[in-house]
C-alpha cells in the first residue's frame, strides 16, 4: 500500500516537520506501508483552469500522477488567511474527482493562532468529502507554541494525538482495501 504524505505549502518548515513525525508513527504501526513525502515546493505550479491534464507542464502532470498512484494520503496544511494555501487548493483542482475516492485520508494542519483550527472542519474536510475520501475522524492541529526553535514538536499531547491519528489511519487503510473503487453510479 502506497501512501502519499502531502506537504501542502511551498514556504515554512512546521507543516513538513509534522508530516515527518506522522510518517514515523505510521511506520511504527505498519512497517510494510510505502510512505512517500510529496512536497508542493518541489513542483512548478501553474494555475488550474480546466484545460486537459496533457496541456499542463510536465511538473503538474507528475503531480497528478503521484496522487493517482497513491492508495491513501496524509494531507498537511498551514493556515493562510483563515483558509488553506492557494497552492494546495490549486493542486486539488488539478485532480480528477475520482483520484482519492474511497481512499483513506488524514489531516494535519498548523497555524499561528488557535482560533483557526476549524478551517480543517469547515474548509478542508468538505473538499475531501467531495472527493469521497475516507477521512479519519481525528485530525491534528498544531500551533507555533508546540514547536521549539528547530521545529521539533515539544508538546507530548500533540505527540499522543499524532500517534492516535497514525493508528486510526492504518485501520482506515485496511478498511479501504475491502471497499471496491468501482461505483454503481456515474458520478
Ligand atoms: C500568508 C500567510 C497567511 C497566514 N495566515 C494565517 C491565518 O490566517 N491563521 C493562522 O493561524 N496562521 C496564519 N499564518 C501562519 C501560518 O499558518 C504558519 O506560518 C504556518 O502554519 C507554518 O509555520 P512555519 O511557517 O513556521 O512553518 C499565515 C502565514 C502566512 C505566510
Amino acid at each position: 500500500m502506497k501512501v502519499l504524505l502531502v506537504d501542502g505549502t511551498i514556504v515554512g518548515r512546521k507543516t513538513g516537520a509534522v508530516l515527518e513525525q506522522v510518517k514515523m508513527y505510521i511506520q511504527e504501526f505498519q512497517p510494510d506501508m510505502e510512505l512517500d513525502i510529496l512536497s508542493l515546493a518541489d513542483y512548478e505550479h501553474q494555475f488550474v483552469d480546466g484545460r486537459p491534464l496533457g496541456e499542463y507542464n510536465s511538473s503538474m502532470q507528475e503531480l497528478a500522477r503521484r496522487f493517482n498512484e497513491a492508495d491513501g494520503y496524509i494531507i498537511a496544511s498551514p493556515i493562510f488567511q483563515g483558509s488553506i494555501p492557494g497552492v494546495l487548493k490549486n493542486t486539488f483542482d488539478l485532480l480528477h474527482p475520482h483520484t482519492m475516492r474511497y481512499k483513506p485520508v488524514s489531516i494535519v494542519a498548523n497555524g499561528g493562532t488557535y482560533q483557526h483550527h476549524l478551517v480543517i472542519e469547515n474548509q478542508l474536510k468538505p473538499i475531501l468529502d467531495y472527493f469521497r475520501s475516507l477521512v479519519t475522524p481525528n485530525y491534528v492541529y498544531t500551533h507555533t507554541s508546540h514547536f521549539d526553535a528547530d521545529n521539533n514538536i515539544i508538546s507530548e499531547d500533540v505527540h499522543d494525538r499524532l500517534r492516535e491519528l497514525a493508528r486510526v489511519f492504518v485501520q482506515y487503510a485496511e478498511m479501504s482495501k475491502h471497499l471496491s473503487k468501482e461505483t454503481l453510479d456515474q458520478h
